[in-house]
Protein backbone atom coordinates (compact mmCIF):
# COMPACT_ATOMS: atom_id res chain seq x y z
CA UNK A 1 0.00 0.00 0.00
CA UNK A 2 0.87 3.33 -0.19
CA UNK A 3 3.84 3.29 -2.79
CA UNK A 4 0.96 4.16 -5.57
CA UNK A 5 -0.50 7.14 -3.95
CA UNK A 6 2.98 8.68 -2.95
CA UNK A 7 3.62 8.28 -6.80
CA UNK A 8 1.48 10.96 -7.41
CA UNK A 9 3.43 13.58 -6.10
CA UNK A 10 6.26 12.73 -7.46
CA UNK A 11 8.53 15.81 -8.56
CA UNK A 12 11.06 16.36 -11.57
CA UNK A 13 14.25 15.81 -10.54
CA UNK A 14 15.31 19.28 -11.77
CA UNK A 15 12.68 21.49 -9.93
CA UNK A 16 13.63 22.52 -6.26
CA UNK A 17 11.98 20.26 -3.41
CA UNK A 18 9.27 22.89 -2.60
CA UNK A 19 11.05 22.93 1.22
CA UNK A 20 14.42 25.08 0.19
CA UNK A 21 12.20 27.99 -0.67
CA UNK A 22 9.83 26.78 2.31
CA UNK A 23 9.40 28.44 5.92
CA UNK A 24 7.68 26.09 8.70
CA UNK A 25 6.16 27.20 11.53
CA UNK A 26 6.06 24.71 14.60
CA UNK A 27 3.64 24.42 16.57
CA UNK A 28 3.11 22.73 20.06
CA UNK A 29 -0.80 22.46 19.95
CA UNK A 30 -0.81 21.55 24.06
CA UNK A 31 0.21 25.31 24.22
CA UNK A 32 -1.22 26.93 21.19
CA UNK A 33 -5.55 27.69 20.89
CA UNK A 34 -7.30 25.79 23.32
CA UNK A 35 -11.16 25.52 21.57
CA UNK A 36 -13.07 23.62 24.57
CA UNK A 37 -12.00 25.55 27.82
CA UNK A 38 -10.36 22.43 29.06
CA UNK A 39 -7.12 24.38 29.48
CA UNK A 40 -5.46 22.49 26.92
CA UNK A 41 -4.94 23.23 23.06
CA UNK A 42 -6.40 20.90 20.77
CA UNK A 43 -6.81 20.41 16.91
CA UNK A 44 -9.93 22.29 16.51
CA UNK A 45 -7.65 25.22 18.13
CA UNK A 46 -5.26 25.14 15.56
CA UNK A 47 -7.84 25.32 13.08
CA UNK A 48 -9.64 28.37 14.08
CA UNK A 49 -5.84 29.95 14.33
CA UNK A 50 -5.27 28.97 10.14
CA UNK A 51 -6.40 31.82 8.84
CA UNK A 52 -3.44 33.72 11.22
CA UNK A 53 -0.89 31.35 9.96
CA UNK A 54 -2.00 32.12 6.21
CA UNK A 55 -1.59 35.90 6.93
CA UNK A 56 2.56 35.24 8.37
CA UNK A 57 2.90 33.03 5.13
CA UNK A 58 4.23 29.56 6.55
CA UNK A 59 4.49 26.85 3.53
CA UNK A 60 4.29 24.24 6.46
CA UNK A 61 3.19 23.26 10.08
CA UNK A 62 5.42 21.16 12.52
CA UNK A 63 3.18 19.70 14.69
CA UNK A 64 4.52 18.38 17.96
CA UNK A 65 3.02 14.84 18.92
CA UNK A 66 -1.07 14.44 18.99
CA UNK A 67 -1.23 10.93 18.93
CA UNK A 68 -2.74 8.94 21.75
CA UNK A 69 -0.42 9.14 24.66
CA UNK A 70 -0.18 8.93 28.68
CA UNK A 71 1.21 12.97 27.94
CA UNK A 72 4.52 11.70 30.54
CA UNK A 73 6.63 13.62 28.45
CA UNK A 74 3.69 16.08 26.38
CA UNK A 75 3.26 13.27 23.66
CA UNK A 76 6.53 12.27 23.06
CA UNK A 77 5.58 9.09 24.57
CA UNK A 78 3.01 7.91 22.05
CA UNK A 79 1.03 4.70 22.86
CA UNK A 80 -0.69 4.37 19.43
CA UNK A 81 0.60 6.00 16.65
CA UNK A 82 -2.79 5.47 14.87
CA UNK A 83 -4.74 7.54 16.76
CA UNK A 84 -5.40 10.85 18.11
CA UNK A 85 -5.51 12.10 21.91
CA UNK A 86 -8.73 12.52 22.99
CA UNK A 87 -7.27 16.03 24.80
CA UNK A 88 -6.74 17.14 20.86
CA UNK A 89 -9.30 15.50 19.49
CA UNK A 90 -10.31 12.79 17.18
CA UNK A 91 -8.91 11.31 13.53
CA UNK A 92 -11.70 13.42 11.67
CA UNK A 93 -10.15 16.39 14.06
CA UNK A 94 -6.80 15.66 11.95
CA UNK A 95 -8.25 15.25 8.63
CA UNK A 96 -9.94 18.44 9.09
CA UNK A 97 -6.47 20.04 10.14
CA UNK A 98 -5.36 18.47 6.43
CA UNK A 99 -7.31 19.63 4.24
CA UNK A 100 -7.93 22.99 6.20
CA UNK A 101 -4.24 23.58 5.78
CA UNK A 102 -4.24 22.25 2.56
CA UNK A 103 -7.04 24.89 1.35
CA UNK A 104 -4.45 27.51 2.64
CA UNK A 105 -1.37 25.71 1.11
CA UNK A 106 0.38 24.72 4.39
CA UNK A 107 1.62 21.09 4.53
CA UNK A 108 0.62 19.41 7.86
CA UNK A 109 4.46 17.76 9.33
CA UNK A 110 3.71 14.75 11.67
CA UNK A 111 6.21 14.36 14.65
CA UNK A 112 7.96 10.84 14.96
CA UNK A 113 8.57 9.60 17.63
CA UNK A 114 9.83 5.86 17.19
CA UNK A 115 13.24 5.66 19.36
CA UNK A 116 10.53 4.86 21.91
CA UNK A 117 7.17 4.30 22.21
CA UNK A 118 5.02 4.92 25.67
CA UNK A 119 5.17 1.68 28.14
CA UNK A 120 1.52 1.89 27.73
CA UNK A 121 1.91 1.45 23.83
CA UNK A 122 0.25 -2.20 23.34
CA UNK A 123 3.68 -3.50 21.94
CA UNK A 124 5.00 -2.75 25.89
CA UNK A 125 2.46 -4.03 27.12
CA UNK A 126 2.52 -7.02 25.86
CA UNK A 127 6.77 -7.32 25.57
CA UNK A 128 6.66 -7.30 29.64
CA UNK A 129 4.62 -10.08 30.05
CA UNK A 130 6.95 -12.80 29.40
CA UNK A 131 10.38 -13.45 27.37
CA UNK A 132 8.36 -15.23 25.16
CA UNK A 133 5.80 -13.17 24.59
CA UNK A 134 6.14 -11.90 20.42
CA UNK A 135 6.50 -8.58 21.04
CA UNK A 136 9.01 -9.24 23.85
CA UNK A 137 11.90 -8.69 21.39
CA UNK A 138 10.05 -4.90 20.04
CA UNK A 139 12.51 -3.33 22.99
CA UNK A 140 15.44 -3.47 24.41
CA UNK A 141 16.22 -5.83 27.32
CA UNK A 142 19.74 -7.13 29.30
CA UNK A 143 19.50 -9.68 31.77
CA UNK A 144 20.74 -8.99 34.89
CA UNK A 145 20.03 -9.32 38.90
CA UNK A 146 17.55 -6.36 40.68
CA UNK A 147 19.08 -3.11 41.84
CA UNK A 148 22.52 -3.78 39.48
CA UNK A 149 21.50 -2.56 36.18
CA UNK A 150 23.58 -4.02 33.07
CA UNK A 151 25.54 -0.99 32.70
CA UNK A 152 26.17 2.40 33.37
CA UNK A 153 23.86 4.54 30.67
CA UNK A 154 21.63 7.46 32.40
CA UNK A 155 17.88 8.48 31.11
CA UNK A 156 18.09 11.87 29.81
CA UNK A 157 15.49 12.69 32.09
CA UNK A 158 17.53 11.68 35.38
CA UNK A 159 18.42 8.11 36.75
CA UNK A 160 19.81 5.05 34.91
CA UNK A 161 18.52 4.32 31.80
CA UNK A 162 17.29 0.64 32.60
CA UNK A 163 14.08 -0.40 34.49
CA UNK A 164 13.47 -3.74 35.99
CA UNK A 165 10.60 -5.88 35.52
CA UNK A 166 10.03 -8.94 37.44
CA UNK A 167 7.68 -10.76 35.31
CA UNK A 168 11.00 -11.39 32.45
CA UNK A 169 13.81 -10.80 35.21
CA UNK A 170 15.04 -8.52 32.76
CA UNK A 171 15.83 -4.89 32.49
CA UNK A 172 14.51 -2.61 29.57
CA UNK A 173 16.02 0.15 28.33
CA UNK A 174 15.19 3.70 28.57
CA UNK A 175 17.14 6.61 27.22
CA UNK A 176 14.48 8.51 28.17
CA UNK A 177 12.15 8.72 31.24
CA UNK A 178 10.80 4.97 32.32
CA UNK A 179 7.30 5.30 30.18
CA UNK A 180 9.32 5.83 27.29
CA UNK A 181 10.47 2.06 26.83
CA UNK A 182 13.61 1.93 23.53
CA UNK A 183 12.01 0.34 20.49
CA UNK A 184 14.59 -2.33 19.44
CA UNK A 185 15.61 -0.78 16.01
CA UNK A 186 17.79 -4.17 15.12
CA UNK A 187 14.03 -6.42 14.84
CA UNK A 188 13.41 -5.86 11.58
CA UNK A 189 9.97 -6.07 12.02
CA UNK A 190 9.84 -2.89 14.53
CA UNK A 191 11.48 -1.42 11.41
CA UNK A 192 8.39 -2.32 9.40
CA UNK A 193 6.05 -1.70 11.48
CA UNK A 194 7.45 2.22 11.80
CA UNK A 195 7.18 1.99 7.89
CA UNK A 196 4.04 0.94 7.19
CA UNK A 197 2.79 3.61 9.86
CA UNK A 198 4.90 6.17 8.34
CA UNK A 199 2.92 5.42 5.02
CA UNK A 200 -0.35 5.48 6.58
CA UNK A 201 0.40 8.87 7.32
CA UNK A 202 1.43 9.94 4.26
CA UNK A 203 -1.42 8.47 2.61
CA UNK A 204 -4.02 10.35 4.84
CA UNK A 205 -2.29 13.34 3.52
CA UNK A 206 0.33 15.11 5.82
CA UNK A 207 3.49 16.37 4.06
CA UNK A 208 6.29 15.23 5.94
CA UNK A 209 8.02 14.11 8.81
CA UNK A 210 9.78 15.21 11.58
CA UNK A 211 11.72 12.56 12.87
CA UNK A 212 12.21 12.55 17.11
CA UNK A 213 16.12 12.17 17.67
CA UNK A 214 16.94 10.38 14.87
CA UNK A 215 20.51 10.33 15.97
CA UNK A 216 19.92 7.39 18.60
CA UNK A 217 18.22 4.98 15.87
CA UNK A 218 21.24 2.86 15.57
CA UNK A 219 22.17 2.44 19.52
CA UNK A 220 24.94 -0.17 20.38
CA UNK A 221 24.08 -0.12 24.49
CA UNK A 222 26.32 -3.05 25.33
CA UNK A 223 29.41 -0.88 23.76
CA UNK A 224 27.96 2.34 25.46
CA UNK A 225 26.90 3.53 21.87
CA UNK A 226 23.86 5.76 22.00
CA UNK A 227 24.78 8.26 18.91
CA UNK A 228 25.48 7.42 15.55
CA UNK A 229 25.68 3.79 15.59
CA UNK A 230 27.18 1.80 13.09
CA UNK A 231 23.56 1.09 11.63
CA UNK A 232 21.88 4.64 12.00
CA UNK A 233 22.26 5.35 8.26
CA UNK A 234 21.52 2.46 6.61
CA UNK A 235 17.90 2.01 8.95
CA UNK A 236 17.65 5.36 7.77
CA UNK A 237 18.29 5.00 3.65
CA UNK A 238 15.90 2.03 4.36
CA UNK A 239 13.90 3.75 5.47
CA UNK A 240 13.95 6.10 2.43
CA UNK A 241 13.41 3.61 0.60
CA UNK A 242 10.37 2.39 1.96
CA UNK A 243 8.46 5.82 2.62
CA UNK A 244 10.06 8.92 1.68
CA UNK A 245 11.68 8.61 -1.86
CA UNK A 246 9.97 9.72 -4.97
CA UNK A 247 7.96 11.71 -2.95
CA UNK A 248 7.85 15.25 -2.38
CA UNK A 249 7.49 14.81 1.81
CA UNK A 250 9.53 17.27 3.68
CA UNK A 251 11.94 15.02 6.35
CA UNK A 252 13.60 16.40 9.23
CA UNK A 253 15.97 14.35 11.25
CA UNK A 254 16.45 15.78 15.54
CA UNK A 255 20.14 15.00 15.41
CA UNK A 256 21.75 16.61 18.64
CA UNK A 257 25.11 14.95 18.03
CA UNK A 258 25.20 15.94 14.06
CA UNK A 259 28.48 17.05 12.96
CA UNK A 260 28.37 18.97 9.58
CA UNK A 261 29.99 15.65 8.38
CA UNK A 262 27.32 13.70 9.23
CA UNK A 263 24.55 16.19 8.09
CA UNK A 264 25.85 15.52 4.34
CA UNK A 265 24.69 11.87 4.72
CA UNK A 266 21.34 12.78 6.16
CA UNK A 267 20.86 15.37 3.99
CA UNK A 268 22.26 14.30 0.75
CA UNK A 269 20.67 15.95 -2.06
CA UNK A 270 20.21 12.41 -3.71
CA UNK A 271 17.31 12.06 -1.68
CA UNK A 272 18.79 8.47 -0.15
CA UNK A 273 18.36 9.99 3.40
CA UNK A 274 16.36 13.23 4.92
CA UNK A 275 15.85 15.99 3.51
CA UNK A 276 17.78 17.83 5.88
CA UNK A 277 18.67 17.55 10.33
CA UNK A 278 18.45 20.04 13.09
CA UNK A 279 21.95 20.31 14.19
CA UNK A 280 22.83 21.89 17.66
CA UNK A 281 26.00 23.36 17.42
CA UNK A 282 24.97 27.00 17.89
CA UNK A 283 22.34 26.25 20.30
CA UNK A 284 25.10 24.40 22.47
CA UNK A 285 27.50 26.52 22.94
CA UNK A 286 26.05 29.29 26.06
CA UNK A 287 27.26 26.41 28.58
CA UNK A 288 30.55 25.60 30.34
CA UNK A 289 32.81 23.30 27.94
CA UNK A 290 32.16 19.42 28.47
CA UNK A 291 29.25 20.34 30.84
CA UNK A 292 25.07 20.38 30.29
CA UNK A 293 23.05 22.71 29.01
CA UNK A 294 22.20 23.21 33.04
CA UNK A 295 25.74 24.75 33.44
CA UNK A 296 25.53 28.29 32.17
CA UNK A 297 27.97 29.90 30.38
CA UNK A 298 27.96 33.42 28.59
CA UNK A 299 27.36 33.61 24.60
CA UNK A 300 31.12 33.47 23.28
CA UNK A 301 29.64 35.65 20.10
CA UNK A 302 32.57 35.12 17.70
CA UNK A 303 31.98 31.37 18.30
CA UNK A 304 28.86 31.65 17.50
CA UNK A 305 29.86 33.50 14.31
CA UNK A 306 32.11 31.17 13.43
CA UNK A 307 29.86 27.73 13.94
CA UNK A 308 26.71 29.27 12.32
CA UNK A 309 28.90 30.09 9.22
CA UNK A 310 30.70 26.50 9.06
CA UNK A 311 27.21 24.97 9.06
CA UNK A 312 26.52 27.34 5.81
CA UNK A 313 29.80 26.85 4.01
CA UNK A 314 30.48 23.30 4.75
CA UNK A 315 26.52 22.49 3.34
CA UNK A 316 26.50 24.66 0.60
CA UNK A 317 24.93 22.49 -2.60
CA UNK A 318 25.98 19.35 -0.95
CA UNK A 319 23.65 19.28 2.19
CA UNK A 320 20.99 21.49 3.28
CA UNK A 321 20.62 23.35 6.67
CA UNK A 322 17.50 23.79 9.24
CA UNK A 323 17.62 27.58 10.41
CA UNK A 324 16.22 27.73 13.84
CA UNK A 325 17.04 29.35 17.07
CA UNK A 326 13.78 27.98 18.98
CA UNK A 327 11.78 25.15 19.74
CA UNK A 328 10.09 23.33 22.41
CA UNK A 329 12.98 22.04 24.16
CA UNK A 330 14.71 25.40 24.26
CA UNK A 331 14.22 28.93 26.00
CA UNK A 332 13.05 31.91 23.93
CA UNK A 333 15.73 33.14 21.67
CA UNK A 334 14.67 36.74 22.54
CA UNK A 335 16.13 36.23 26.47
CA UNK A 336 18.59 34.09 24.99
CA UNK A 337 20.27 35.65 22.20
CA UNK A 338 18.80 39.29 22.29
CA UNK A 339 17.33 41.70 24.85
CA UNK A 340 14.01 40.87 26.39
CA UNK A 341 13.56 44.54 28.19
CA UNK A 342 14.09 47.63 26.51
CA UNK A 343 15.37 46.35 23.50
CA UNK A 344 13.05 43.34 22.70
CA UNK A 345 11.34 44.39 19.75
CA UNK A 346 14.18 45.32 17.89
CA UNK A 347 16.29 42.38 18.86
CA UNK A 348 13.67 40.10 18.65
CA UNK A 349 13.58 41.36 14.80
CA UNK A 350 17.11 41.91 14.49
CA UNK A 351 17.72 37.73 15.31
CA UNK A 352 14.92 36.98 12.30
CA UNK A 353 16.63 38.80 9.99
CA UNK A 354 19.76 37.31 10.74
CA UNK A 355 18.23 33.33 10.47
CA UNK A 356 15.92 34.61 7.77
CA UNK A 357 19.15 35.52 5.80
CA UNK A 358 21.14 32.01 5.68
CA UNK A 359 20.69 29.69 3.41
CA UNK A 360 17.97 26.62 4.22
CA UNK A 361 14.70 26.06 5.72
CA UNK A 362 13.64 28.65 8.78
CA UNK A 363 11.85 27.23 11.31
CA UNK A 364 9.28 29.84 13.47
CA UNK A 365 8.44 28.16 16.97
CA UNK A 366 4.77 29.44 18.06
CA UNK A 367 5.13 33.20 19.61
CA UNK A 368 8.80 33.46 17.73
CA UNK A 369 6.99 35.68 15.53
CA UNK A 370 5.73 37.67 18.92
CA UNK A 371 9.14 37.72 20.23
CA UNK A 372 7.55 36.04 23.18
CA UNK A 373 9.51 35.72 26.16
CA UNK A 374 11.27 33.77 28.65
CA UNK A 375 9.25 33.22 31.93
CA UNK A 376 10.01 32.94 35.92
CA UNK A 377 7.69 30.85 38.10
CA UNK A 378 7.37 29.23 41.30
CA UNK A 379 9.13 25.67 41.45
CA UNK A 380 5.79 24.10 41.67
CA UNK A 381 4.47 25.58 39.10
CA UNK A 382 6.94 23.87 36.24
CA UNK A 383 5.24 21.22 34.53
CA UNK A 384 8.53 19.96 32.44
CA UNK A 385 9.83 16.30 33.24
CA UNK A 386 13.18 17.41 32.18
CA UNK A 387 13.77 20.35 34.34
CA UNK A 388 12.38 18.46 37.18
CA UNK A 389 14.04 15.50 36.98
CA UNK A 390 17.45 17.81 36.96
CA UNK A 391 16.16 20.07 39.74
CA UNK A 392 15.88 16.36 42.49
CA UNK A 393 19.32 15.03 40.80
CA UNK A 394 20.91 18.30 41.86
CA UNK A 395 19.08 19.22 45.02
CA UNK A 396 20.30 15.83 45.80
CA UNK A 397 23.91 16.53 44.90
CA UNK A 398 24.14 19.66 47.24
CA UNK A 399 24.15 22.35 44.35
CA UNK A 400 22.60 25.45 46.07
CA UNK A 401 19.02 26.32 45.19
CA UNK A 402 19.43 29.79 43.44
CA UNK A 403 21.93 28.28 40.99
CA UNK A 404 19.22 25.59 39.96
CA UNK A 405 16.61 28.49 39.85
CA UNK A 406 18.68 30.51 37.48
CA UNK A 407 19.23 27.59 35.15
CA UNK A 408 16.00 26.36 35.44
CA UNK A 409 14.96 30.72 34.44
CA UNK A 410 17.89 30.30 31.80
CA UNK A 411 16.87 26.55 29.92
CA UNK A 412 14.12 25.02 31.39
CA UNK A 413 11.43 23.69 28.40
CA UNK A 414 8.46 25.43 29.78
CA UNK A 415 9.78 28.63 28.76
CA UNK A 416 8.82 28.13 25.53
CA UNK A 417 5.80 26.40 26.51
CA UNK A 418 4.05 29.20 28.04
CA UNK A 419 0.23 29.19 26.32
CA UNK A 420 0.42 31.32 23.11
CA UNK A 421 -0.72 34.83 23.26
CA UNK A 422 -3.23 35.61 21.39
CA UNK A 423 -4.93 39.07 22.64
CA UNK A 424 -4.89 40.87 25.99
CA UNK A 425 -8.26 38.72 27.12
CA UNK A 426 -8.08 36.96 30.58
CA UNK A 427 -5.25 34.44 30.14
CA UNK A 428 -4.16 35.93 26.65
CA UNK A 429 -7.41 34.31 25.08
CA UNK A 430 -5.67 30.99 25.00
CA UNK A 431 -8.30 29.02 26.94
CA UNK A 432 -11.30 30.25 28.60
CA UNK A 433 -10.78 27.93 31.66
CA UNK A 434 -7.34 26.91 33.87
CA UNK A 435 -4.41 26.96 31.32
CA UNK A 436 -2.38 23.92 31.60
CA UNK A 437 0.80 25.78 32.22
CA UNK A 438 1.05 29.52 33.40
CA UNK A 439 -0.01 32.32 30.58
CA UNK A 440 3.02 34.54 30.63
CA UNK A 441 2.08 37.50 32.80
CA UNK A 442 3.63 39.91 29.72
CA UNK A 443 0.55 38.93 27.38
CA UNK A 444 -1.47 42.44 27.94
CA UNK A 445 1.83 43.81 25.82
CA UNK A 446 2.85 40.87 23.75
CA UNK A 447 -0.10 39.14 21.99
CA UNK A 448 -1.28 38.41 18.74
CA UNK A 449 -4.08 40.23 18.35
CA UNK A 450 -2.44 43.77 19.13
CA UNK A 451 0.88 42.73 16.52
CA UNK A 452 -1.60 41.89 13.71
CA UNK A 453 -3.09 45.20 13.86
CA UNK A 454 0.18 47.23 14.17
CA UNK A 455 2.34 47.13 10.63
CA UNK A 456 5.24 47.86 12.58
CA UNK A 457 5.32 45.04 14.48
CA UNK A 458 7.54 42.17 14.91
CA UNK A 459 4.95 40.16 13.30
CA UNK A 460 4.36 42.01 10.23
CA UNK A 461 8.41 42.20 10.39
CA UNK A 462 8.42 38.11 9.31
CA UNK A 463 5.99 38.32 7.20
CA UNK A 464 8.27 40.31 5.24
CA UNK A 465 10.95 37.78 5.64
CA UNK A 466 9.11 35.03 4.54
CA UNK A 467 8.24 37.05 1.61
CA UNK A 468 11.34 37.89 0.76
CA UNK A 469 12.19 34.35 0.93
CA UNK A 470 9.38 33.77 -2.23
CA UNK A 471 10.55 36.98 -3.77
CA UNK A 472 14.35 36.63 -4.55
CA UNK A 473 15.63 33.46 -5.31
CA UNK A 474 19.16 34.51 -4.17
CA UNK A 475 18.26 33.68 -0.66
CA UNK A 476 17.67 30.28 -1.71
CA UNK A 477 20.57 29.65 -3.76
CA UNK A 478 23.13 31.40 -2.84
CA UNK A 479 26.41 31.55 -1.65
CA UNK A 480 27.29 32.23 1.93
CA UNK A 481 30.24 34.25 3.24
CA UNK A 482 31.09 35.70 6.61
CA UNK A 483 32.28 39.53 7.32
CA UNK A 484 33.97 40.71 10.45
CA UNK A 485 34.57 37.68 12.04
CA UNK A 486 36.63 39.13 14.61
CA UNK A 487 34.14 42.15 15.21
CA UNK A 488 32.70 41.49 18.81
CA UNK A 489 29.37 43.25 18.13
CA UNK A 490 28.23 42.78 14.66
CA UNK A 491 27.17 39.19 12.35
CA UNK A 492 27.19 40.41 8.91
CA UNK A 493 27.60 38.31 6.11
CA UNK A 494 26.75 38.26 2.06
CA UNK A 495 24.53 35.82 0.05
CA UNK A 496 26.01 35.65 -3.72
CA UNK A 497 24.64 34.36 -6.79
CA UNK A 498 24.90 35.18 -10.02
CA UNK A 499 22.77 38.45 -10.47
CA UNK A 500 22.39 39.50 -7.25
CA UNK A 501 24.21 40.23 -3.70
CA UNK A 502 22.72 40.50 -0.17
CA UNK A 503 24.11 41.85 2.66
CA UNK A 504 23.22 41.32 6.02
CA UNK A 505 24.00 43.51 9.23
CA UNK A 506 23.26 42.68 12.37
CA UNK A 507 24.06 44.44 16.57
CA UNK A 508 24.35 42.06 18.94
CA UNK A 509 24.55 44.74 21.65
CA UNK A 510 22.90 47.23 23.07
CA UNK A 511 25.33 50.13 22.06
CA UNK A 512 25.53 52.09 18.79
CA UNK A 513 28.59 50.48 17.33
CA UNK A 514 30.87 51.26 13.96
CA UNK A 515 32.30 48.82 12.06
CA UNK A 516 34.40 48.85 8.43
CA UNK A 517 34.10 47.42 5.18
CA UNK A 518 35.85 47.47 2.23
CA UNK A 519 33.08 46.92 -0.01
CA UNK A 520 31.14 49.92 -0.66
CA UNK A 521 27.32 49.11 0.20
CA UNK A 522 26.05 53.10 -0.03
CA UNK A 523 23.31 52.62 -3.03
CA UNK A 524 21.91 49.47 -2.42
CA UNK A 525 18.40 48.89 -2.02
CA UNK A 526 17.69 47.99 1.77
CA UNK A 527 15.61 45.31 1.67
CA UNK A 528 14.32 45.21 5.05
CA UNK A 529 15.39 46.91 8.08
CA UNK A 530 14.30 47.24 12.16
CA UNK A 531 14.81 50.71 12.71
CA UNK A 532 12.73 53.12 10.11
CA UNK A 533 15.56 54.34 7.99
CA UNK A 534 18.89 53.04 8.04
CA UNK A 535 21.74 54.19 10.09
CA UNK A 536 24.42 56.22 8.50
CA UNK A 537 26.65 53.45 6.61
CA UNK A 538 29.61 52.32 8.85
CA UNK A 539 27.37 52.25 11.84
CA UNK A 540 24.86 50.10 13.63
CA UNK A 541 22.10 51.70 16.45
CA UNK A 542 21.65 49.02 19.45
CA UNK A 543 19.88 45.68 18.06
CA UNK A 544 19.67 47.49 14.64
CA UNK A 545 19.69 45.00 11.52
CA UNK A 546 19.43 45.53 7.88
CA UNK A 547 19.51 43.49 4.83
CA UNK A 548 20.67 45.21 1.50
CA UNK A 549 20.69 44.56 -2.27
CA UNK A 550 22.53 44.97 -4.77
CA UNK A 551 23.32 43.91 -8.38
CA UNK A 552 26.12 42.22 -9.26
CA UNK A 553 29.11 43.41 -11.32
CA UNK A 554 32.08 41.94 -13.07
CA UNK A 555 34.94 43.10 -11.00
CA UNK A 556 33.56 41.58 -7.37
CA UNK A 557 33.98 38.45 -6.49
C1 LIG B 1 13.14 15.08 21.64
C2 LIG B 1 11.95 15.98 21.85
C3 LIG B 1 11.76 16.21 23.31
C4 LIG B 1 11.51 14.88 23.97
C5 LIG B 1 12.61 13.86 23.63
C6 LIG B 1 12.16 12.48 23.94
O1 LIG B 1 14.32 15.68 22.06
O2 LIG B 1 12.10 17.16 21.12
O3 LIG B 1 10.72 17.11 23.58
O4 LIG B 1 11.43 15.02 25.35
O5 LIG B 1 12.94 13.86 22.27
O6 LIG B 1 11.18 12.05 23.03
CA1 LIG C 1 -8.85 21.73 24.74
Amino acid sequence: MGKEALKDRNISEKQQPWWKSAVIYQIYPRSFCDSNGDGIGDLQGIISRLDYLQELGVDAVWLSPVYRSPQDDNGYDISDYRDIDPIFGTLADMDELIAEAKKRNIRIIMDVVVNHSSDEHVWFREAKKSRSNPYHNYYIWRDGEEGTPPNELKSAFGGSAWTWVPECGQYYLHLFSEKQPDLNWENPEVRHEVHEMLRWWADRGVGGFRLDVVDLFGKEVDKMITKEGTMLHPYIKEMSKAVFCNTDLVTVGEAWSATPERALLYSNPDGSELSMVFQFEHISLDQQEGKTKWDLAPLPFLKFKQVLSKWQTELYQRGWNSLFFENHDLPRSVSRFGNDREYRIESAKMLATLLHGMQGTPYIYQGQELGMTNIRMELSEYQDIELLGMYRERKAAGYPEEELMEAIYAKGRDNARTPMQWSDAPNGGFTTGTPWLKVNPNYKQINAYSQVQDGNSIFHYYRKLIALRKKHSVLVDGRYELLLPEDSSVFAYTRTDEKTRLLVLCNFTADTVAFSMDEDWTDAEVLIGNYESPSASGTLRPYEAVMLKKQRTAEMK
